[in-house]
C-alpha cells in the first residue's frame, strides 16, 4: 500500500518512535510505501513531502520532536482547504493516511475520513487528557522532566526558607502537574479541575511557615484557574482558537508574597517538558502505538484511532478522541490531599 504519515499540533516526545515504528512494520511485514508531509496538515495544503524508506526512519527512535516536523495550521479554516488536502491526497496515490496528533488534528482526519480518505489516527498530547486514550506517548518524559525539574528547586528553596511556585504545562487538566507534584512531594498543587483561593493559598502557605516548615513548593498547572475568574494574559490564539498560555505561576508568586508574607520564586518549566529524548517507557509505547496503527490500516479500520486501553493497543473511533477532555479524576486528586498535614489540603479548591 501506499502510505501517507503526518504529525500535527505541539510536538512531544516520542513522535519519531511512532513514525519508525509504523515505517519499520509497514515496509518489513507489509511492503508498503510511505510518504511523509511536512509540518502536519501544512504540508498536505502545499504537497510538502518526503520519501520515509528504512534509512530515514534509522536512528531516530531516541530524538525528540518530530522528523516530519509540526504546525497547528488547520485546512478546515481555509477557503477550500479539505478539498486542498483530498486532491494532494489523490495526487501522491495514497491508499491510506496515518495521523499523528491530537484532538485538533483528529478533528481534521475525522473531516476528512467523512469525506472517504482512509484515515487512521494515532493519539498526541503531553498534557495526557485525550478522551479516547488511557495514556499518552511523551507524558511520562515530561512528568519526569517536571519531577526532576522540582526536585532541584526544592533543594534551592530550602537553602533560602523560599516558596517557590512550579509552572508546568496542563491546558485543560492537571495530568503533569498531579504526577509530578506527588512525585516530587509538592506542599500544593494547583489544576484546572480546581479553581483555586489565592487566599486559601496562602493562609496554608502561612500555617505551614507557623508549624515550622521553613520552605514551600507550590505546582500549578499553565490551565490552572484563580476562583471567579481566568487570569486573562491578552495571548494570542492559534487557528483551532486556542489562547497562549504561560505566565499564571508568575502571578501567582507575587499574590502569596503579598498575601503571606514569603518570600518566592517562579519558574515556568514550558517547553523544556516537551523537548528532547524520551524516556525509555514512551519509546516502547510510542512503538506499540505506531505498530497499532499500521496494523489497522491493514485490516481496513478506517476511521478510527489506534487507542490505549488498559495494558491492551486496541481500535476506538476517531470520535472519541474529540469529545470532552479526560480529566484527573476527584479520587487522585483526594489521594494528593491526604498526604498533607491537618493545616491543609494539597489540591485547594474554593470550597
Ligand atoms: O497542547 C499541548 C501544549 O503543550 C499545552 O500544554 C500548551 O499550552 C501548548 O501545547 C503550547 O503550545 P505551543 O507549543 O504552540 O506554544
Amino acid at each position: 500500500m501506499r502510505i501517507g504519515i503526518l504529525t500535527g499540533g505541539g510536538d512531544c516526545p516520542g513522535l519519531n518512535a511512532v513514525i519508525r515504528a509504523v515505517v519499520r512494520k509497514g515496509i518489513l511485514h507489509y511492503e508498503d510505501e510511505f510518504t511523509g508531509f511536512i509540518e502536519g496538515w501544512r504540508g498536505v495544503l502545499e504537497n510538502k513531502t518526503t520519501k520515509l524508506d528504512l534509512n530515514a526512519v534509522s536512528d531516530i527512535l531516541l530524538r525528540g520532536g518530530t522528523i516530519l516536523r509540526t504546525s497547528r495550521t488547520n485546512p478546515a479554516k481555509r477557503e477550500g482547504g479539505l478539498a486542498q488536502c483530498i486532491e494532494t491526497f489523490n495526487k501522491n496515490k495514497l491508499d491510506a493516511l496515518i495521523t499523528l496528533g491530537g484532538d485538533d488534528t483528529q478533528s481534521v482526519s475525522k473531516k476528512l475520513f467523512e469525506q472517504g480518505v482512509k484515515v487512521v489516527g494515532v493519539p498526541k498530547t503531553i498534557d495526557n487528557d485525550l478522551s479516547g486514550t488511557d495514556l499518552c506517548f511523551g507524558f511520562d518524559t515530561a512528568v519526569s522532566i517536571a519531577t526532576e525539574a522540582i526536585d532541584r528547586v526544592h533543594t534551592t528553596a530550602e537553602a533560602h526558607n523560599r516558596i517557590i511556585v512550579v509552572e508546568v504545562m496542563g491546558r485543560d487538566s492537571g495530568w503533569i502537574a498531579l504526577h509530578s507534584g506527588i512525585a516530587s512531594g509538592a506542599d500544593i498543587i494547583l489544576v484546572p479541575e480546581k479553581p483555586f483561593d489565592l487566599v486559601e493559598v496562602a493562609e496554608t502557605l502561612k500555617q505551614s511557615r507557623q508549624q515550622g516548615k521553613l520552605f514551600g513548593i507550590v505546582v500549578v498547572a499553565e490551565g490552572a484557574k484563580v476562583a471567579g475568574g481566568a487570569v486573562d494574559l491578552g495571548a494570542a490564539k492559534d487557528e483551532f482558537g486556542h489562547v497562549r498560555l504561560g505566565g499564571i505561576g508568575n502571578l501567582l508568586a507575587q499574590e502569596i508574597e503579598k498575601r503571606a508574607g514569603l518570600e518566592t520564586r517562579s519558574v515556568i518549566l514550558g517547553h523544556i517538558q516537551r523537548g528532547g529524548t524520551p524516556t525509555a517507557f514512551d519509546r516502547m509505547l510510542a512503538t506499540r502505538y505506531g505498530v497499532g496503527a499500521i496494523d489497522m490500516v491493514h485490516r481496513g479500520e478506517f476511521g478510527r484511532l489506534a487507542a490505549l486501553r488498559g495494558q491492551e493497543i486496541v481500535s476506538v473511533l476517531l470520535q472519541e478522541a474529540l469529545q470532552e477532555n479526560r480529566k484527573v479524576p476527584p479520587e487522585l486528586l483526594a489521594m494528593a490531599d491526604s498526604l498533607q498535614e491537618k493545616h491543609g489540603k494539597a489540591v485547594l479548591s474554593n470550597r
